[in-house]
């Protein structure tokens, strides 16, 4: 399969974090072509290109960039969500490791682009290596006339900050970082409003994913209808995929949408480790679990996702042999969710650690039939009753790995009829079931 890489394309160059390498290597390469482009012809671009966000959710991103009032007077706002929390997922920090300019070059065209003269870089606090890059790369950027006044004599002005997150996964959501930059605790906004209309500090603002717009610099060298003839119809362009748990050869790579996964499996993860395919998580863990029956007609693309059932998410799946215990799996999931939970909303707050309490309860024998039904209850109860989609995140997995592996989970319960309302009042209570 032949295609260009657009996103790894340096990793391999040594020293391709320093600006004096990257400019012998097309760095910066897209910056005259966007000047003499107006901003809303970037945005057509991008647009023509079906670029979707890869932080998760596949929103297009021309069109959200729409979504920025034509008329307002305020200041235009970008955020670069680099957060990179959802477990499973590892790609954006090899961006800001081994090519720290690409994103920065991303950042500047998409900025123009949506008319904005100032950028942050929200980055996972964990992430110590990357913001020190970043850090050092934004100098040279600035040293070298790409950041600050009349970049490039183009009369365009534009500021990047980089802000480090504590450590809280629901600051990857893009208005539990927006309250995290304004300096508040990261607890996510009731949309609408939506950023784009009213965002950090109250002014339009554009969320976009470190993947997202490291994109950008292509689409304007190449025009969006480049973009759009690679991978599929609905999944245009590269992604950055990664691959973990059990297979032979974790890690990531560029490919254009449309791979089988078995094929990419094989392929690139070099095959499933110690026996055979048992689950797949797509994109993150917060995407439904597929069966290895569901993953033989299976794609790399939203499309192909969507019509199992399930995501692309992040693109970082996670590979579970058939020795796989999925209860045990299931409550190190339930565990994170329930304790990265920002407790606004009640369905999330209680629903999570609900969920967390009853996979214990599982665990150690004391649970009955009945308390299978009821974590699909409780998740059916969690899902489109929150103010975001952390609670969903939780309740998606659980549903999926109880309704698909259910034997696994019987292997730790006792078969009773007792009413589902009595189990519940007893873990709430915290006491114990008789039966
Ligand atoms: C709980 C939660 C965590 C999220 N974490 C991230 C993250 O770490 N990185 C990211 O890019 N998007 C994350 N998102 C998605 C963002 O809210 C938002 O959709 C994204 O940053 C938009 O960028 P994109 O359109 O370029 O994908 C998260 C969403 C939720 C609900
Ligand atoms: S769904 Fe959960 S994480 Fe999201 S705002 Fe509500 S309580 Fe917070």
């Amino acid at each position: 399969m032949e295609f260009e890489l657009m996103l790894t394309k340096r990793f391999s160059i040594k020293d391709n974090h320093k600006i004096a390498v990257v400019l012998q290597h097309d760095g910066y390469a897209s910056l005259e072509k966007l000047f003499s482009m107006k901003p809303e012809e970037v945005v057509q671009e991008v647009i023509k290109s079906k670029l979707k966000g890869r932080g998760g959710a596949a929103f297009p991103t021309g069109q959200k960039w729409t979504f920025i009032p034509k008329d307002t007077t305020k200041p235009i706002y970008l955020c670069i969500n680099a957060d990179e929390s959802e477990p499973g997922t590892f790609t954006d920090r090899y961006i800001m490791e081994y090519d720290p300019h690409l994103l920065i070059e991303g950042i500047i065209c998409t900025a123009y682009a949506i008319k904005s003269h100032t950028a942050y870089i929200y980055i996972r606090g964990e992430y110590v290596k990357q913001y020190n890059i970043l850090l050092k790369a934004l100098e040279e950027a600035y040293q070298y006339g790409f950041l600050g006044k009349n970049i490039k004599n183009s009369g365009y002005d534009l500021d990047v900050y980089i802000h480090r997150g504590a450590g809280a996964y629901i600051c990857g959501e893009e208005t539990g970082l927006i309250e995290s930059l304004e300096g508040k605790k990261g607890q996510p906004r009731i949309k609408p409003p939506f950023p784009a209309v009213e965002g950090l500090f109250g002014c339009p603002t554009i969320v976009n994913n470190v993947k997202t717009v490291s994109h950008i610099p292509w689409i304007v060298k190449n025009g969006g209808e480049a973009f759009a003839k690679i991978g599929t119809e609905e999944s245009t362009g590269t992604n950055i995929f990664g691959i973990s748990g059990h297979v032979n050869q974790p890690g990531y790579w560029e490919l254009p949408f449309g791979m089988h996964v078995l094929e990419f499996i094989e392929k690139y993860a070099k095959g499933v480790k110690n026996g055979k395919l048992k689950g797949f998580i797509p994109g993150g863990s917060s995407t439904p679990i597929l069966t290895a029956k569901e993953c033989e007609d299976l794609y790399l693309s939203y499309e192909s996702m969507r019509s199992h059932g399930t995501f692309l998410g992040t693109g970082g799946m996670i590979v579970m042999n058939e020795h796989t215990d999925m209860v045990k799996a299931l409550k190190t999931l339930t565990r994170f969710y329930s304790e990265e939970s920002c407790g606004q909303c009640t369905p999330c707050r209680e629903g999570t650690s609900w969920l967390d309490r009853l996979l214990d309860r599982i665990l150690a024998g004391e649970a009955t039939t009945k308390e299978l039904d009821l974590l699909v209850e409780i998740s059916d109860n969690m899902e489109g009753r929150t103010i975001c989609a952390l609670a969903a995140a939780c309740a998606m997995p659980v549903r999926s790995f109880v309704t698909k592996f259910r034997s696994d989970f019987e292997k730790y319960v006792k078969p009773v009829s007792i009413p589902v309302h009595k189990i519940a009042e007893k873990i709430i209570t915290k006491e114990p079931v008789n039966i």
